[in-house]
Protein backbone atom coordinates (compact mmCIF):
# COMPACT_ATOMS: atom_id res chain seq x y z
CA UNK A 1 0.00 0.00 0.00
CA UNK A 2 2.97 2.81 1.06
CA UNK A 3 4.42 1.36 -2.36
CA UNK A 4 1.38 2.09 -4.02
CA UNK A 5 1.10 5.70 -2.91
CA UNK A 6 5.20 6.30 -3.41
CA UNK A 7 4.22 5.28 -7.07
CA UNK A 8 1.51 7.55 -7.23
CA UNK A 9 3.38 10.26 -5.72
CA UNK A 10 5.93 9.63 -8.39
CA UNK A 11 4.13 9.42 -11.31
CA UNK A 12 2.25 12.93 -10.24
CA UNK A 13 5.72 14.45 -10.07
CA UNK A 14 6.73 13.27 -13.52
CA UNK A 15 2.96 14.01 -15.03
CA UNK A 16 3.80 17.98 -13.62
CA UNK A 17 7.28 17.67 -14.99
CA UNK A 18 5.99 16.86 -18.23
CA UNK A 19 3.02 19.38 -17.93
CA UNK A 20 5.82 22.00 -17.29
CA UNK A 21 7.76 20.76 -20.14
CA UNK A 22 5.38 21.84 -22.84
CA UNK A 23 4.81 24.87 -21.45
CA UNK A 24 7.99 25.94 -21.74
CA UNK A 25 8.56 24.51 -25.36
CA UNK A 26 5.30 26.28 -26.46
CA UNK A 27 5.57 29.90 -24.38
CA UNK A 28 9.04 30.24 -23.70
CA UNK A 29 11.27 29.10 -26.33
CA UNK A 30 8.26 30.18 -28.82
CA UNK A 31 8.64 33.21 -31.24
CA UNK A 32 5.19 33.32 -31.36
CA UNK A 33 3.04 33.07 -28.25
CA UNK A 34 -0.54 31.57 -29.93
CA UNK A 35 -2.11 33.69 -27.72
CA UNK A 36 -0.79 37.13 -28.89
CA UNK A 37 0.05 36.47 -32.58
CA UNK A 38 0.32 40.07 -34.21
CA UNK A 39 -3.07 40.53 -36.82
CA UNK A 40 -2.71 41.78 -40.60
CA UNK A 41 -3.37 45.30 -39.61
CA UNK A 42 -0.18 45.22 -37.18
CA UNK A 43 2.34 43.79 -39.75
CA UNK A 44 1.31 46.75 -41.78
CA UNK A 45 1.73 49.35 -38.76
CA UNK A 46 4.99 47.67 -38.45
CA UNK A 47 6.22 47.89 -42.14
CA UNK A 48 5.18 51.84 -41.61
CA UNK A 49 2.09 51.66 -43.14
CA UNK A 50 -0.56 54.36 -41.80
CA UNK A 51 -3.36 52.49 -41.73
CA UNK A 52 -6.67 54.10 -43.42
CA UNK A 53 -10.38 53.12 -41.85
CA UNK A 54 -11.69 51.70 -45.29
CA UNK A 55 -12.79 47.73 -45.86
CA UNK A 56 -10.75 46.88 -48.19
CA UNK A 57 -7.44 48.96 -47.27
CA UNK A 58 -5.46 45.98 -45.43
CA UNK A 59 -5.59 43.72 -48.58
CA UNK A 60 -5.12 46.93 -50.93
CA UNK A 61 -1.88 48.27 -48.95
CA UNK A 62 -0.83 44.75 -49.05
CA UNK A 63 -1.21 44.66 -52.90
CA UNK A 64 0.94 47.94 -52.91
CA UNK A 65 3.41 46.80 -50.93
CA UNK A 66 3.48 43.26 -53.59
CA UNK A 67 3.79 45.85 -56.46
CA UNK A 68 6.97 47.06 -55.31
CA UNK A 69 5.42 50.50 -53.53
CA UNK A 70 6.61 52.04 -50.07
CA UNK A 71 5.38 52.03 -47.15
CA UNK A 72 5.84 55.96 -47.55
CA UNK A 73 4.68 56.08 -51.30
CA UNK A 74 1.50 54.21 -49.75
CA UNK A 75 0.82 56.71 -47.13
CA UNK A 76 1.10 59.22 -49.52
CA UNK A 77 -1.07 57.63 -52.43
CA UNK A 78 -3.64 57.30 -49.42
CA UNK A 79 -3.28 61.01 -48.10
CA UNK A 80 -3.10 62.99 -51.32
CA UNK A 81 -4.70 60.48 -54.28
CA UNK A 82 -8.42 60.27 -54.98
CA UNK A 83 -10.54 56.99 -54.64
CA UNK A 84 -10.19 56.89 -58.63
CA UNK A 85 -6.75 57.14 -58.35
CA UNK A 86 -6.14 54.87 -56.00
CA UNK A 87 -8.32 52.25 -58.14
CA UNK A 88 -6.35 52.54 -61.16
CA UNK A 89 -3.08 52.59 -58.79
CA UNK A 90 -4.23 49.13 -58.25
CA UNK A 91 -4.78 48.02 -61.24
CA UNK A 92 -1.55 49.29 -62.85
CA UNK A 93 2.36 47.90 -62.00
CA UNK A 94 4.21 49.95 -60.12
CA UNK A 95 4.63 53.82 -61.34
CA UNK A 96 7.00 56.01 -59.33
CA UNK A 97 4.15 58.92 -58.49
CA UNK A 98 6.86 61.34 -56.30
CA UNK A 99 6.25 64.20 -58.51
CA UNK A 100 2.34 64.08 -58.78
CA UNK A 101 1.17 63.50 -55.20
CA UNK A 102 0.24 66.93 -54.37
CA UNK A 103 -1.79 67.90 -57.59
CA UNK A 104 -5.17 67.88 -56.72
CA UNK A 105 -5.97 67.45 -60.65
CA UNK A 106 -3.74 64.40 -61.37
CA UNK A 107 -5.57 61.69 -63.15
CA UNK A 108 -3.42 58.47 -62.83
CA UNK A 109 -4.45 56.97 -66.15
CA UNK A 110 -2.87 60.31 -67.43
CA UNK A 111 0.49 59.68 -66.26
CA UNK A 112 2.31 59.01 -69.78
CA UNK A 113 0.99 62.09 -71.38
CA UNK A 114 1.86 63.97 -68.70
CA UNK A 115 5.25 63.06 -68.17
CA UNK A 116 5.66 63.22 -72.21
CA UNK A 117 3.89 67.40 -72.39
CA UNK A 118 6.42 68.26 -69.51
CA UNK A 119 9.38 66.80 -70.66
CA UNK A 120 8.34 68.23 -74.35
CA UNK A 121 7.03 71.76 -72.52
CA UNK A 122 9.75 72.26 -69.87
CA UNK A 123 7.12 73.49 -67.58
CA UNK A 124 6.11 72.11 -63.70
CA UNK A 125 4.81 68.95 -63.18
CA UNK A 126 1.48 70.75 -61.60
CA UNK A 127 0.88 72.72 -64.87
CA UNK A 128 1.80 69.69 -67.43
CA UNK A 129 -1.31 68.11 -65.62
CA UNK A 130 -3.75 70.62 -66.05
CA UNK A 131 -2.55 71.47 -69.58
CA UNK A 132 -3.17 67.65 -70.43
CA UNK A 133 -6.48 67.46 -68.52
CA UNK A 134 -7.47 70.61 -71.18
CA UNK A 135 -6.19 68.13 -74.00
CA UNK A 136 -3.66 71.06 -74.91
CA UNK A 137 -1.50 68.14 -75.77
CA UNK A 138 -3.81 67.40 -78.76
CA UNK A 139 -5.38 69.71 -81.26
CA UNK A 140 -7.86 72.04 -80.72
CA UNK A 141 -11.72 70.47 -81.16
CA UNK A 142 -9.78 66.78 -81.43
CA UNK A 143 -11.76 65.51 -78.51
CA UNK A 144 -14.90 66.74 -77.56
CA UNK A 145 -16.63 66.31 -74.43
CA UNK A 146 -20.28 67.20 -73.28
CA UNK A 147 -20.25 69.85 -71.17
CA UNK A 148 -22.80 68.80 -68.09
CA UNK A 149 -24.42 71.38 -65.18
CA UNK A 150 -25.29 72.85 -68.58
CA UNK A 151 -27.26 75.50 -66.01
CA UNK A 152 -24.98 76.23 -63.61
CA UNK A 153 -23.25 79.55 -63.90
CA UNK A 154 -20.24 77.58 -63.41
CA UNK A 155 -20.49 75.62 -66.79
CA UNK A 156 -17.70 75.26 -68.80
CA UNK A 157 -17.62 75.60 -72.79
CA UNK A 158 -14.76 75.85 -74.10
CA UNK A 159 -13.08 74.22 -77.52
CA UNK A 160 -13.35 70.42 -75.54
CA UNK A 161 -16.71 71.41 -73.39
CA UNK A 162 -19.71 71.92 -75.66
CA UNK A 163 -22.82 72.37 -75.05
CA UNK A 164 -26.18 70.81 -76.95
CA UNK A 165 -27.70 72.36 -80.15
CA UNK A 166 -31.18 72.91 -78.62
CA UNK A 167 -29.74 74.26 -75.52
CA UNK A 168 -31.35 77.33 -74.44
CA UNK A 169 -30.86 79.24 -70.76
CA UNK A 170 -34.08 78.79 -69.18
CA UNK A 171 -34.57 82.27 -67.46
CA UNK A 172 -33.37 84.69 -69.91
CA UNK A 173 -34.05 88.32 -69.45
CA UNK A 174 -33.36 91.81 -71.39
CA UNK A 175 -30.72 93.82 -69.53
CA UNK A 176 -33.10 96.55 -68.26
CA UNK A 177 -30.48 99.42 -69.54
CA UNK A 178 -29.91 97.54 -72.89
CA UNK A 179 -33.64 95.68 -73.44
CA UNK A 180 -32.31 94.09 -76.95
CA UNK A 181 -30.03 91.89 -75.44
CA UNK A 182 -30.85 89.21 -72.99
CA UNK A 183 -28.41 87.72 -70.51
CA UNK A 184 -29.49 84.83 -67.95
CA UNK A 185 -31.23 86.56 -64.88
CA UNK A 186 -28.88 85.16 -62.35
CA UNK A 187 -26.59 87.64 -63.70
CA UNK A 188 -28.55 90.87 -64.60
CA UNK A 189 -28.40 92.64 -61.03
CA UNK A 190 -24.07 91.95 -60.80
CA UNK A 191 -24.10 93.09 -64.45
CA UNK A 192 -26.27 96.50 -63.51
CA UNK A 193 -24.23 96.82 -60.88
CA UNK A 194 -21.39 96.45 -62.84
CA UNK A 195 -21.95 99.33 -65.25
CA UNK A 196 -22.97 101.56 -62.48
CA UNK A 197 -19.47 101.47 -60.73
CA UNK A 198 -17.80 102.10 -63.99
CA UNK A 199 -20.11 105.41 -64.26
CA UNK A 200 -19.66 106.43 -60.83
CA UNK A 201 -15.35 106.08 -61.98
CA UNK A 202 -16.32 107.82 -65.01
CA UNK A 203 -15.60 104.09 -67.38
CA UNK A 204 -18.73 104.63 -69.79
CA UNK A 205 -19.38 100.93 -71.41
CA UNK A 206 -21.88 99.95 -73.81
CA UNK A 207 -22.61 95.95 -73.93
CA UNK A 208 -22.98 94.76 -77.60
CA UNK A 209 -23.22 91.27 -77.89
CA UNK A 210 -24.60 88.48 -74.89
CA UNK A 211 -26.55 85.47 -75.27
CA UNK A 212 -26.80 83.92 -78.69
CA UNK A 213 -28.48 80.85 -80.06
CA UNK A 214 -26.52 77.97 -81.21
CA UNK A 215 -27.90 78.97 -84.95
CA UNK A 216 -26.61 82.43 -84.67
CA UNK A 217 -23.65 81.39 -83.57
CA UNK A 218 -23.72 79.20 -86.55
CA UNK A 219 -24.30 81.86 -88.94
CA UNK A 220 -21.24 83.83 -87.48
CA UNK A 221 -18.98 81.04 -88.04
CA UNK A 222 -19.78 80.61 -91.34
CA UNK A 223 -19.60 84.32 -92.33
CA UNK A 224 -16.09 84.62 -90.87
CA UNK A 225 -15.01 81.25 -92.92
CA UNK A 226 -15.96 82.74 -96.16
CA UNK A 227 -13.67 85.35 -95.19
CA UNK A 228 -10.96 83.78 -93.24
CA UNK A 229 -9.40 80.10 -93.30
CA UNK A 230 -10.33 78.23 -90.52
CA UNK A 231 -7.38 77.94 -88.48
CA UNK A 232 -7.19 82.00 -88.68
CA UNK A 233 -11.60 81.81 -87.87
CA UNK A 234 -10.74 79.64 -84.80
CA UNK A 235 -8.32 82.06 -83.18
CA UNK A 236 -11.41 84.72 -82.73
CA UNK A 237 -14.70 82.83 -83.38
CA UNK A 238 -16.01 79.54 -81.60
CA UNK A 239 -17.48 76.96 -83.67
CA UNK A 240 -21.61 76.58 -82.64
CA UNK A 241 -22.13 74.99 -79.77
CA UNK A 242 -18.55 76.03 -78.50
CA UNK A 243 -19.36 79.97 -77.76
CA UNK A 244 -19.92 81.33 -74.32
CA UNK A 245 -22.14 83.07 -75.56
CA UNK A 246 -25.04 80.74 -75.78
CA UNK A 247 -24.70 80.43 -71.89
CA UNK A 248 -26.29 83.68 -71.56
CA UNK A 249 -23.63 84.41 -69.54
CA UNK A 250 -21.30 85.92 -71.72
CA UNK A 251 -21.14 89.60 -72.59
CA UNK A 252 -19.07 91.32 -74.99
CA UNK A 253 -18.76 95.12 -73.83
CA UNK A 254 -16.85 98.02 -75.54
CA UNK A 255 -16.04 101.43 -74.70
CA UNK A 256 -18.48 104.05 -75.59
CA UNK A 257 -16.02 105.77 -77.97
CA UNK A 258 -14.89 102.48 -78.95
CA UNK A 259 -17.09 100.75 -82.24
CA UNK A 260 -16.40 96.93 -79.87
CA UNK A 261 -13.02 96.97 -77.93
CA UNK A 262 -12.43 98.64 -74.57
CA UNK A 263 -10.12 101.53 -74.52
CA UNK A 264 -6.62 100.36 -72.38
CA UNK A 265 -7.98 102.44 -69.60
CA UNK A 266 -11.23 101.11 -69.62
CA UNK A 267 -10.04 97.83 -69.83
CA UNK A 268 -7.85 98.45 -67.26
CA UNK A 269 -10.47 98.91 -64.63
CA UNK A 270 -12.37 96.09 -65.96
CA UNK A 271 -9.24 94.15 -65.05
CA UNK A 272 -8.85 95.54 -61.62
CA UNK A 273 -13.15 95.70 -60.82
CA UNK A 274 -14.65 93.19 -63.32
CA UNK A 275 -13.95 90.35 -60.38
CA UNK A 276 -16.24 92.27 -57.08
CA UNK A 277 -19.67 91.90 -59.41
CA UNK A 278 -18.80 88.15 -60.74
CA UNK A 279 -17.45 88.52 -64.10
CA UNK A 280 -13.75 87.49 -65.31
CA UNK A 281 -12.03 88.38 -68.43
CA UNK A 282 -12.82 85.04 -70.14
CA UNK A 283 -9.58 85.22 -73.42
CA UNK A 284 -6.49 87.26 -71.49
CA UNK A 285 -3.53 88.44 -73.58
CA UNK A 286 -0.55 85.62 -73.89
CA UNK A 287 -3.02 83.01 -72.73
CA UNK A 288 -4.05 81.94 -76.74
CA UNK A 289 -2.82 79.08 -76.49
CA UNK A 290 -4.70 77.61 -73.41
CA UNK A 291 -7.94 79.36 -74.47
CA UNK A 292 -7.71 78.80 -77.90
CA UNK A 293 -8.22 82.16 -78.85
CA UNK A 294 -6.73 85.80 -79.40
CA UNK A 295 -6.76 88.10 -76.35
CA UNK A 296 -10.53 89.93 -76.23
CA UNK A 297 -10.61 92.68 -73.86
CA UNK A 298 -14.07 92.98 -74.68
CA UNK A 299 -15.22 89.73 -73.65
CA UNK A 300 -16.85 89.19 -70.24
CA UNK A 301 -18.04 85.96 -68.45
CA UNK A 302 -20.34 85.32 -65.42
CA UNK A 303 -19.15 82.89 -62.73
CA UNK A 304 -20.23 85.22 -59.30
CA UNK A 305 -18.32 87.07 -57.09
CA UNK A 306 -16.83 83.82 -55.11
CA UNK A 307 -15.29 82.33 -57.70
CA UNK A 308 -14.31 85.15 -60.12
CA UNK A 309 -12.31 86.86 -57.35
CA UNK A 310 -10.39 84.04 -56.34
CA UNK A 311 -9.41 83.44 -60.19
CA UNK A 312 -8.52 87.13 -60.06
CA UNK A 313 -6.30 86.96 -57.28
CA UNK A 314 -4.84 83.35 -58.66
CA UNK A 315 -4.52 85.03 -62.10
CA UNK A 316 -5.40 82.49 -64.57
CA UNK A 317 -7.59 81.17 -67.11
CA UNK A 318 -10.63 80.05 -66.48
CA UNK A 319 -10.29 76.68 -68.39
CA UNK A 320 -7.30 76.22 -65.80
CA UNK A 321 -9.43 77.25 -62.75
CA UNK A 322 -12.15 74.60 -63.88
CA UNK A 323 -10.20 72.08 -64.22
CA UNK A 324 -7.97 72.85 -60.90
CA UNK A 325 -10.94 73.77 -58.27
CA UNK A 326 -13.98 72.73 -60.00
CA UNK A 327 -14.73 70.09 -62.31
CA UNK A 328 -15.07 67.52 -59.82
CA UNK A 329 -17.47 68.92 -58.21
CA UNK A 330 -19.33 69.38 -61.51
CA UNK A 331 -19.16 65.91 -62.72
CA UNK A 332 -17.35 66.65 -65.80
N1 LIG B 1 -15.42 85.21 -79.75
C1 LIG B 1 -15.76 84.17 -78.84
C2 LIG B 1 -14.63 83.24 -78.61
C3 LIG B 1 -16.98 83.42 -79.28
O1 LIG B 1 -17.18 83.34 -80.50
O2 LIG B 1 -17.69 82.90 -78.45
ZN1 LIG C 1 -17.73 87.39 -76.81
Amino acid sequence: MKKDIKVLICLFFILILIGGLLYFKTNIFSNNPPSSLPNDEEILLEKGVHLVSKESFVNDANTLLEKGYSADEINQIYEYMSEGNIKAILEHDYEDLSNFYQISNFDFLKLDRYKAYQMIENISFSDAVTRVNLKLDLPFYSEIEKASDVDSILVIVNKVYSLPSDYVPNDLVAIPSFPNLQIREVAKDDFEKLLAAATIDQVYLTPYSTYRSYDYQDGLYQKYLKEDPVEVVDTYSARPGHSEHQTGLAIDIKSNSHWYNLTESDYEWMKNNSFKYGFIIRYPKDNSFITGYKEEPWHIRYIGVEHATKLHELGITYDEYFDIYLKDSMNN
